[in-house]
């Protein structure tokens, strides 16, 4: 059996793109800190498709060492899709700003998704049929006012997965490396 990893599936966009993967028939592995909202993402997988194979993982990506466990704890099974979309924000100017927020921000957004973006690249890269997707934003190529740090982040996510595609393709890696950039979205 075949798994589609979401991170930060317990609302907004990546619990919606569960719903989309699972319209198409996919297993999912489902990742956030609120297992009560990812426990309603798999009942309404059910009530969609009961045939469909839904995993929870209850994960802080803030946390380094809880990012290569969960990681680990995937070993098992074999990962078609992997979306890099959990992701906070922080929004205040220079000198105004939250910094245990922007630190945990800066983890999330960016360690987190290094680490996995590395790790899955190194077990797949060779993999026909799989696909990586990092989730960046608008903001990953403009600059807004009041979110730099933000911005920031998503530049890096970006750069980076631009910068791994690149470096995959060059090597003739089966693996597909591809950006989402959503613009404001009500989530
Ligand atoms: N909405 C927009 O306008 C917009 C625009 C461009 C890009 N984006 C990007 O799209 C992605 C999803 O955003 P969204 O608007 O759907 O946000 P959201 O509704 O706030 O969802 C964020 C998801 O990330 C999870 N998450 C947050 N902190 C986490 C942590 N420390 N560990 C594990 N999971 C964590 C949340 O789950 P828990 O709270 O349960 O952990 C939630 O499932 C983000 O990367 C965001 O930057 C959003």
């Amino acid at each position: 059996m075949k798994y589609t990893v979401i991170t930060g599936a317990s609302s907004g966009i990546g619990y919606e793109t569960a719903l989309a993967f699972a319209a198409r028939g996919k297993n999912l592995i489902l990742a956030a800190r609120r297992t009560e909202e990812l426990e309603k993402l798999k009942s309404a997988v059910a009530g969609m498709n009961p045939e469909l194979d839904v995993v929870i993982r209850t994960v802080d990506l803030s946390v380094a060492t809880d990012v290569y466990s969960f990681y680990d704890s995937l070993s098992d099974y074999r990962i078609e899709t992997w979306i890099n979309n959990a992701g906070s924000g922080s929004f205040a100017s220079v000198g105004e700003q939250n910094l245990d927020k922007v630190t945990t921000m800066l983890h999330l957004n960016i360690e987190a998704l290094t680490i996995l973006t590395s790790l899955y690249a190194r077990d797949y890269a060779g993999v026909e049929g799989t696909q990586l997707i990092n989730v960046t934003s608008g903001g990953g190529y403009q600059l807004v006012g009041n979110s730099v740090a933000y911005c920031a982040t998503k530049f890096y996510v970006s750069a980076f997965t631009v910068g791994i595609a690149q470096e995959l393709k060059g090597k003739g890696a089966a693996i597909q490396v591809k950006v989402l950039a959503p613009s404001a979205t009500v989530t």
